[in-house]
This record gives structure tokens, sequence and C-alpha cells, in this order.
């Protein structure tokens, strides 16, 4: 991230935005079950909402620096940070319960590596798991936002077949309204093992 959009994402402002609007919206009443996995945790401002929902909490980073500082502030906590990338994760094949992804996906550099990353998250649920995550919608404003970083903005209108490709089903995909235009999306990995 470009050192503006990092102090946002680090900030109280944000912290805000994402516990009183953006996870209540998207999660509605999901159960996250009792072994959760965050991939794209950042400065972990999701991450701290994240964690008092549920008794286990995985975050993955894969930025050295950003991982390492949410290791230090979170450590002796019920979080393992974990220093990787999302599109080939160092987990288990079936262990988490759910996976979320907040404001993450824009960051991966092409289609190929989002959809990777997607068939990751599969791979690591248990079947019948959920995937619950949101992001935002292209504006120009954002992309000037993004100067610098990566910008790899998803046209919600094909999220729900992408998620399909790499085998989710029970897929939902949504924008809010008003602006600022975001997505959420949840899918399930089939509950037959596959
Ligand atoms: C805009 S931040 C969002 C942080 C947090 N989820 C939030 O909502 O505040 C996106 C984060 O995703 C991370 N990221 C990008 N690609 C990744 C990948 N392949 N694996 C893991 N993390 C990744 C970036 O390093 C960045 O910290």
């Amino acid at each position: 991230m470009n050192p503006e959009h990092l102090a946002f994402c680090a900030s109280p402002e944000w912290a805000q935005i994402l516990q009183e609007e953006i996870l209540p919206w998207a999660l509605g009443d999901s159960d996250l079950g009792d072994d959760l996995l965050e991939v794209g945790a950042g400065p972990g401002m999701s991450t701290d909402v994240l964690r008092r929902l549920v008794p286990r909490l995985t975050a993955v980073e894969l930025d050295d620096r950003l991982a390492a500082a949410l290791a230090a502030r979170l450590a002796g906590t019920k979080v393992d940070v974990v220093h990787a990338d999302a599109t080939a994760l160092p987990l288990e094949s079936g262990r988490f319960s759910a996976v979320t992804c907040f404001t993450m996906l824009h960051h991966v550099p092409s289609a190929e590596s989002q959809d990777q990353l997607l068939g990751e998250l599969r791979r690591v649920l248990r079947p019948g798991g959920l995937l619950v995550g949101s992001d935002s919608v292209a504006t120009p404003e954002l992309r000037e936002f993004h100067e610098g970083d990566t910008y790899v903005p998803i046209d919600p209108d094909t999220m729900a077949a992408r998620l399909r490709q790499v085998g989710f089903i029970d897929v939902e995909v949504q924008s809010s309204h008003p602006p600022p235009e975001r997505f959420r999306f949840l899918a399930h990995r089939p509950a037959a093992a596959s």
C-alpha cells in the first residue's frame, strides 16, 4: 500500500467504518464457527473486529512489515498471524469453519491470481464451510488513491461466476447503496468432500 493508503487503513476512522458498517453488513447473521481464517489482514483493523466473534483466528498477511507488526501487537491473544501469500496458503486443506477477505482482493495483481486465491480459500475450508468478504467497486477516485499500489478492481457482476468456477456453491453477491459503493459476497464449499 502507498503511505497514504496504509495510514488510512490503520486509522481509527477506518476501524469505525469496518466495525459499524462494513463487517456487520458483510457478515449479517453468518455463523463463522470455531476456527476462522482472515486473509489480507493489513494493519489488523478488520482482525480486531473478527477476533471478538470467534474462539480462534488465523490472520494471513503478505507484507512482511505489516505481518510482523500485527504479530507483535496480537501476541498472546487468540490470533495466530501468518506471513504468507494467500494465493499459496501454507495451511492444511479442510481446516477452517469460515474464511474472510475484506477489502483485499483488488490488491492481488491479476484476475488469474485473484482466482487462485479464491481457490485456495475453498481448499482450506471444511466441507460446508463459509467464505464471506467484501471489496470496493472501482471509481476514478479509488484508482487515484491507489497510485503506486497494485489496483485490480473486481467487477461485482463477474464475482458470482468466478466463485462458482473455483468450486463454491450457494453464492450470493450484493452491492451496497448508497455510495461509496461496495459489494459483499458469501459462498460455501460443498458439504460433500470434493
Ligand atoms: C487494503 S488492505 C485491507 C486490510 C484489512 N483487511 C482491512 O479491511 O482493513 C489489503 C491487505 O491485503 C494484503 N494482501 C495483498 N495481497 C495479498 C496476498 N496475496 N496474500 C495475503 N495478503 C495480501 C496487503 O498487503 C494489504 O495489507
